[in-house]
């Protein structure tokens, strides 16, 4: 099996939230990793001075770039053990306050990024599998995976979507040495909804007034860091108390949530507005 540190680990969105935390502990624990994000400054600003640690700009969501970002790991480091599919982006609100643009960005990313990065990095993960013994797919999924909750309708049918990718692929890669796991946070204090909503923090001093409410990011980092070094595929909900969120799957449960929820729709869209406008004003 393959030394820790030897590995060379890609992890997408590694310029802030879970993908920073993820990317320090990783390097800490000696792994190679490199990491991507479109905005180059904050990307330096987060990687600067961690070692082993190489930086691409590229947008995941971007064919050509997700290409390009496989190609620049595999001509650094001459392979890839693992891949941890963290970039994603949220928008709090309504599906009929939704701009078109945003709906497709978020599948773009969200979902389809997520697919075709596994299927463009495979071909190494099963190479790495076959000659050290394993590899590694982990996507940052959310507990929205489970239980589909205005205001974030459409990001949690993307996650519902990562949802089923990861149990697919499982079934083709599992036997092959490939394990495929899916780490699924509940709240978390990051960037993500002023993000989400046009307001990339150009710093971390900018960033400082847009975080949302949640656990420390590191909480997240931490499990993909097990992951990592677990014998099997894992699910995991992040804190674990938040795996009850499939519950709302059992049909009683679902069918109480669209009368109580879609009653309160104005209201959804009031709490969504007002939490929106503190993170991006
Ligand atoms: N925060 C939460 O409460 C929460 C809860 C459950 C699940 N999650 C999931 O956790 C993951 C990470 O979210 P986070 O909260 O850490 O978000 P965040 O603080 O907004 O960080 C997102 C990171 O991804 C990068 N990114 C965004 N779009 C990208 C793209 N198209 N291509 C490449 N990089 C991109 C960002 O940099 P650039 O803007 O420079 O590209 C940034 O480095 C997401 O998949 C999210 O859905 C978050």
């Amino acid at each position: 099996m393959a030394a820790m540190e030897q590995r060379v680990v890609l992890v997408t969105g590694g310029s802030a939230g879970i993908g920073r935390a993820t990317v320090q502990r990783l390097a800490a624990q000696g792994i190679r990793v490199a990491t991507c994000a479109r905005h180059g400054d904050r990307l330096d600003e987060a990687i600067g001075g961690l070692p082993g640690v190489t930086g691409v700009v590229a947008d995941a969501a971007d064919a050509a770039d997700r290409a390009r970002l496989v190609g620049r790991v595999l001509e650094e480091h001459g392979r890839l053990d693992g891949i941890v599919l963290n970039a994603g982006l949220g928008w709090a609100g309504l599906l009929e306050d939704m701009p078109g643009e945003v709906v497709e960005g978020m599948v773009a990313l969200n979902l389809t990024g997520v697919i075709e990065l596994t299927r463009l990095a495979l071909p190494h993960l099963l190479a790495s599998a076959r000659e050290h013994g394993r590899a590694d797919v982990v996507a940052v999924s959310s507990v929205a995976a489970w239980s589909q909750v205005p205001p974030l309708t459409v990001y949690s049918a993307t996650k519902a979507g990562v949802h089923g990718f990861v149990k697919g692929l499982r079934r083709e890669v599992t036997a092959r040495g490939v394990r495929v796991h899916t780490v699924n946070p509940f709240f978390v204090e990051t960037e993500w909804l002023a993000r989400g909503h046009g307001h990339a923090p150009e710093s971390d001093a900018d960033a400082a007034g847009r975080l949302s409410r949640g656990m420390a990011p590191d909480r997240v980092g931490a499990q993909i860091a097990r992951c990592l070094a677990a014998r099997g595929s894992r699910t995991v909900a992040v804190p674990r108390w938040a795996g009850l969120a499939r519950l709302a799957e059992l049909p009683p449960v679902g069918r109480t949530m669209d009368r109580v929820l879609s009653g309160q729709a104005d209201r959804v869209r009031r709490v969504a507005a007002r939490a929106v406008a503190r993170r991006t004003g």
